[in-house]
C-alpha cells in the first residue's frame, strides 16, 4: 500500500525542471520531493532516443527505490520521446508536461495559432504538434527548436543582450505565423519568460506547462488519497549526476534557498 507522506520524484536534464519546482511548492506545499538533475548527460536535447530511454530507465529505477508515490517528468525532451513508453512500465504515476502543455494552449488560443519553442529532440517527436491536433484538428501549430537556449540558462544567462539576440532569431518566424500562444515547451525555458514577453508583447500568451502539469498531479493524487496532510513538515533533497556547484549556484539564484544542498550522485 502506497503511503501518502512518501515524497513526489521530479527529474531533467538540469536546473529547468526547477520550474516545475517552483509550482509544486506553491500548489502542494506539503509535498515532500526527490528532485535528480541529470546534468552528466546535459543537454538532453542533442540525444538519440536510444540515449534518452537510458537515462530515463535508470532515473527510474532510482525513484522506484526511493519509494515515490508519483513522477513528474519535469522535461520536455523526455514527456516528449521517453514517457509514452515508460509511463507502462512502473507502479507509480508518471506525469509528463508536453500533455499538460498541450492541453493549456489548446483552452487558451483564441485564433487557432499555436508556437511551441522547445529542444531538437522534442520538436523532431512532434509530440506538442500530435497532442494539440488531438484536442482539436483544427488547430495551427507551428514548433521551433531553439538549441542554443538549454546551455545559456545552465550557464545562469538569463538577460542581456547575447540571449535578447538569440531569442529574436528564433521566434520571430514563429510571430510571423500570427500566433496568438507560445508554449515553452522545455522546463528551462520559463526562466526566459522576461526576455521572451519582452519580445513577443501583448498579443501573445506565455504558456507554462508546470502549472497545468502539477494541477494534474494534483487531482490524481487527491482521486487516490495521497494527498499529503497540511500540517506534516515536507522535505526536499536535491541530486545531480554531474557538477554539484553550478546546479547549486544557478538553481538558488533561481528559486532560492529551498536548495540548501545538492548531492551528486552516480546512477550507472
Ligand atoms: C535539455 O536538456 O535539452 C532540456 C530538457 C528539456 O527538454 O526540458
Amino acid at each position: 500500500l502506497v503511503d501518502k507522506t512518501k515524497p513526489i520524484g521530479i527529474f531533467d536534464s538540469g536546473v529547468g525542471g526547477l520550474t516545475v519546482v517552483r509550482a509544486l511548492m506553491e500548489e502542494m506545499p506539503s509535498e515532500s520531493f526527490i528532485y535528480f538533475g541529470d546534468t552528466a548527460h546535459l543537454p538532453y536535447g542533442d540525444k538519440t532516443r536510444e540515449e534518452l530511454f537510458s537515462y530515463a530507465y535508470r532515473i527510474l529505477d532510482f525513484m522506484q527505490k526511493n519509494e515515490v508515490k508519483a513522477v513528474i517528468v519535469a522535461c520536455g525532451t523526455h514527456s516528449a520521446v521517453t514517457l509514452p513508453r515508460l509511463e507502462k512500465e512502473y507502479p507509480f504515476p508518471i506525469l509528463g508536461v508536453v500533455k499538460a502543455g498541450a492541453r493549456a494552449a489548446a483552452k487558451i488560443s483564441i485564433k487557432g495559432k499555436i508556437g511551441v519553442i522547445a529542444t531538437q529532440a522534442t520538436v523532431n517527436s512532434l509530440a506538442y504538434t500530435r497532442n494539440i491536433k488531438e484536442i482539436d484538428y483544427r488547430l495551427e501549430v507551428y514548433e521551433k527548436a531553439c538549441p542554443l537556449f538549454v546551455p545559456l540558462i545552465e550557464g545562469g544567462y538569463l538577460e542581456g543582450e547575447e540571449i535578447r539576440r538569440v531569442a529574436a532569431e528564433y521566434i520571430t518566424p514563429l510571430l510571423k505565423k500570427d500566433i496568438d500562444t507560445l508554449i515553452l515547451g522545455c522546463t528551462h525555458y520559463p526562466f526566459l519568460s522576461g526576455v521572451i514577453k519582452d519580445l513577443v508583447g501583448d498579443d501573445v500568451i506565455l504558456v507554462d506547462p508546470a502549472w497545468e502539469t502539477v494541477a494534474e498531479v494534483k487531482g490524481i493524487l487527491q482521486a487516490k488519497n495521497l494527498i499529503q496532510d497540511k500540517l506534516a513538515s515536507p522535505w526536499h533533497q536535491f541530486y545531480v549526476s554531474g557538477d554539484n556547484c553550478s546546479f547549486f549556484k544557478v538553481g538558488r539564484r533561481l528559486i532560492g534557498e529551498v536548495i540548501d544542498k545538492v548531492e551528486r550522485i552516480n546512477l550507472a
